[in-house]
C-alpha cells in the first residue's frame, strides 16, 4: 500500500441539538436548536477556525410520524429550518468552510435544485455542495400530492435522471457568457448560452437556468446509500460519499469497490472522497470514556428506544418487545438481520433489545469511538492510512458541547500529527477537498458545441463567425441581431460540416431589393444534407444557438444557405441552404426582431 500524501477531510454534521437521540435532554446542547439562528452562527464559525472542510444538514421535508408517545420526547425533525436558507444565511458570517445540505430527488423538481444550489454557490464564493437523496422520511409523499413513496428502484431511476438534468442546468451559460459590456451594450455573449432541451421517462425540462454558472462549476455531489441501487448511482455521479462504515475491513472493501466501479464511469480515484459518519465521546480516560457512554444512553426513554429501532428496521412493529430480552426471531428472522448491511452490526453479540437501542441511539447508527483524545486520533489515523476512508463526518452526539470539545482536543492532535489542515489553502469547497472544477459539458470543443458533436478540423468554425459578423454588420444588423445571427451561422455551419460530407463554407452579406440580409454558402458534396435537415429540425434548432429567440427553424430547402432579414420593418429571417443538387431543401424561417 502507498503512504498516503494527503491529508484527512473533515465534515461537521449539525443535528441541531446532536447526534444522540435524546441530546436535547442534556445541559450541553441548545434546546432549541432547530430554529435557532444564532446557534448555527456559533457551530459554523467554531467549526471554520477549526478548519473543517465543510458542514453539512441533513434535511427531511416532512415530521417523522409514528407513536407520538415517543415522538413527543424526540425533537428531530419536528421544528427544522429550511437547510439552504439556512446555509445562505450562515455563507454571510463564515469566509472558508464548505455548505452542504440534503435535497431529495423524490419530492423536487430538478429546476428548483439547480437554481437553489447555482445561487447557494455565487452567495458563498463557491463553497456549496448538494446530498442527493431520495428521502429516508416516507412521510414526505403526503406533502407532495402523492398516497405513497415511489418504490425503491423508481427512486434511483429518478434520482440518476435528476441529477442529469442538474447538471445540465448548471451547464446553461458557459463561464465567460456574460460579458456586461457597457460599451458595445452587450450583457451576456448568446453564443455563450444552452437550452437543455430534456425529456425523458420523469422530467421534461427546456433551461436555461436563470442563474450563472456556479464558481465550482458544478457545488460538489454527495451521497450517503447503503443500497446495491444507491451505491450504482454513488459510482457515477458522487464526489463525496458519507454511507456509514463500521469495521475497517467492510471499509476498505467499500473504498475499493466503489472507486473502482466508478472507474467504469471514466472516474479517478481522486474523483471521489469517501468518509462516513464519526461520533466521537471523547474523556481523560477510557473509564470516564465507558462511563460518558453509560450516561447517554441513560438518557433514552424506553418508547424513544422502541421507536427508533422500530424505524431502523424499516418500521417492524417492536412494540409488544420485551426490552431486557434479545428481539425474538419471528419479528425479525436471522436471514433478514445478516442481510441488511445497515444494521447488521446491532446483532452482534445477541444484544437485548434495550442494548441495541441504547447503541444505536448514541451515535444514529454511525460508528462510535471512545476514548482519550490519542486513542480516538489513533484509530481515526489507522482508517486513513488504511485507505479505509479520506475522512470523517464528524457527527457529535450533543451541540454545542461536543463540537467545542472535538474542536479543542481532537484537531490539535490531529494537525500535530501532520494528518489535518492548520491552513485553508483552497478557495473553494471542490479545492479544498482536493476535487477537480468539472468542465461544461459544452465547453471541450471551444465553441458553444456539446462534446458530443465533433467539429471537423478542416472548418475554421471561428473564421466563420468572424465573418458572419463583418457580413451580419454590412448589412446593418443591430448588435443584437448580428449576435443572434453570428450564433445561428455558427451552428448551421457545423451542423453542416458535421453532418454533412462538404467542407467549404462561405459568408456574405447580400442584397435583395430592399432587403439586406447574410448569406452563408456551405458546400456540401455528401448525402449528410438529410442529417443536417435533421439537425436542423431536431434538437439543434431549438436546443442550442437557435434557441435564442431563432427557435422555430424548420425545414430543408435549398442547396445553399441564406439569411435574410428586413431590418427595420421585418420580423422574419429567411435561411434557405443550397447543397447538392437533386438533395431535398431546407426552409427555415426565423423570427428576428430588428
Ligand atoms: C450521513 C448521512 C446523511 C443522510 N442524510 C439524509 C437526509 O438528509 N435525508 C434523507 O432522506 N436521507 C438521508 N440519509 C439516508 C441516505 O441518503 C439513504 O437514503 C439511506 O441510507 C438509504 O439508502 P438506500 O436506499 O440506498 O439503502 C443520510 C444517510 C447518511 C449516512
Amino acid at each position: 500500500m502507498t503512504r498516503r500524501k494527503d491529508q484527512m477531510r473533515l465534515g461537521a454534521f449539525f443535528h441541531p441539538t446532536g447526534h444522540h437521540v435524546a441530546a436535547w435532554l442534556d445541559q450541553g446542547s441548545q434546546i432549541d436548536a432547530g430554529t435557532n439562528f444564532g446557534h448555527y452562527v456559533q457551530l459554523a464559525q467554531t467549526a471554520e477556525k477549526a478548519k473543517f472542510d465543510l458542514i453539512f444538514l441533513a434535511d427531511a421535508i416532512a415530521t417523522r410520524d409514528g407513536n407520538l408517545k415517543a415522538l413527543r420526547r424526540w425533537p428531530q425533525y419536528m421544528a427544522y429550518f429550511d437547510p439552504v436558507t439556512l446555509l445562505a444565511g450562515l455563507a454571510a458570517v463564515t469566509r472558508n468552510i464548505g455548505l452542504v445540505s440534503t435535497a431529495t430527488t423524490s419530492f423536487n423538481e430538478p429546476y428548483h435544485v439547480a437554481r437553489k444550489f447555482a445561487t447557494l454557490d455565487h452567495i458563498s464564493g463557491g463553497r456549496s455542495g448538494w446530498n442527493v437523496v431520495t428521502s429516508s422520511n416516507a412521510s414526505e409523499a403526503f406533502n407532495f400530492g402523492r398516497d405513497a413513496h415511489y418504490g425503491h428502484s423508481e427512486r434511483y431511476e429518478r434520482a440518476t435522471e435528476f441529477v442529469k438534468v442538474v447538471k445540465g442546468l448548471w451547464d446553461s451559460w458557459d463561464d465567460d457568457a456574460f460579458v456586461r459590456d457597457r460599451a458595445s451594450s452587450m450583457y451576456f455573449d448568446p453564443e455563450k448560452l444552452h437550452y437543455l432541451n430534456h425529456k425523458d421517462k420523469h422530467f421534461s425540462v427546456r433551461g436555461p437556468l436563470n442563474v450563472a454558472r456556479p464558481p465550482q462549476g458544478y457545488p460538489v455531489i454527495f451521497q450517503a446509500s447503503a443500497s446495491d441501487t444507491g451505491k450504482e448511482l454513488a459510482a457515477q455521479i458522487a464526489e463525496v460519499i458519507f454511507t456509514p462504515l463500521h469495521e475497517l475491513e467492510q471499509a476498505q472493501r467499500f473504498y475499493r469497490e466503489l472507486k473502482d466501479h466508478a472507474a467504469q464511469y471514466g472516474r479517478s480515484d481522486d474523483d471521489i472522497v469517501i468518509m462516513p459518519g464519526l461520533n466521537v465521546v471523547i474523556a481523560a480516560s477510557e473509564a470516564d470514556a465507558d462511563e460518558k457512554i453509560r450516561y447517554l444512553q441513560s438518557l433514552i426513554h424506553p418508547d424513544v428506544g422502541k421507536e427508533l429501532l422500530s424505524t431502523a428496521l424499516g418500521g417492524l412493529d417492536i412494540s409488544a418487545c420485551d426490552i431486557e430480552q434479545p428481539l425474538p426471531d419471528h419479528i425479525i428472522s436471522q436471514e433478514e438481520r445478516k442481510n441488511n448491511s445497515r444494521v447488521a452490526y446491532l446483532f452482534k453479540g445477541k444484544p437485548t433489545l434495550r442494548q441495541m437501542y441504547e447503541n444505536f441511539g448514541v451515535g444514529r447508527g454511525q460508528r462510535t469511538l471512545k476514548g482519550t483524545p490519542s486513542s480516538i486520533v489513533d484509530q481515526m489515523e489507522k482508517w486513513f492510512v488504511s485507505r479505509g476512508v479520506d475522512g470523517y463526518l464528524i457527527q457529535p452526539p450533543i451541540l454545542p458541547a461536543g463540537l467545542d470539545e472535538f474542536v479543542e482536543k481532537i484537531i490539535p492532535e490531529l494537525q500535530n500529527r501532520g494528518l489535518f489542515r492548520t491552513e485553508y489553502t483552497g478557495r473553494t469547497l471542490r479545492e479544498n477537498l482536493g476535487l477537480r472544477r468539472p468542465a461544461s459539458m459544452y465547453a471541450s470543443s471551444g465553441d458553444t458545441a456539446p462534446a458530443a458533436l465533433p467539429v471537423r478540423s478542416d472548418v475554421d468554425l471561428i473564421a466563420v463567425r468572424e465573418a458572419a459578423r463583418t457580413a451580419a454588420a454590412d448589412a446593418g444588423f443591430s448588435l443584437v441581431n448580428q449576435t443572434k445571427l453570428v450564433t445561428a451561422v455558427s451552428e448551421l455551419a457545423r451542423n453542416a460540416v458535421v453532418h454533412g460530407g462538404g467542407g467549404e463554407v462561405h459568408i456574405n452579406s447580400v442584397q435583395q431589393g430592399s432587403l439586406r440580409g447574410v448569406r452563408l454558402v456551405v458546400t456540401d458534396q455528401g448525402p449528410g444534407i438529410e442529417d443536417i435537415a435533421q439537425a436542423l429540425t431536431d434538437g439543434h434548432t431549438t436546443g442550442r444557438g437557435l434557441g435564442l429567440g431563432l427557435g422555430g427553424a424548420k425545414r430543408l430547402v435549398n442547396n445553399d444557405f441564406t439569411i435574410e432579414s428586413a431590418p427595420g420593418q421585418g420580423t422574419t429571417v429567411t435561411i434557405a441552404m443550397w447543397a447538392t443538387p437533386g438533395l431535398t431543401p431546407i426552409q427555415a424561417r426565423l423570427p428576428v426582431r430588428s
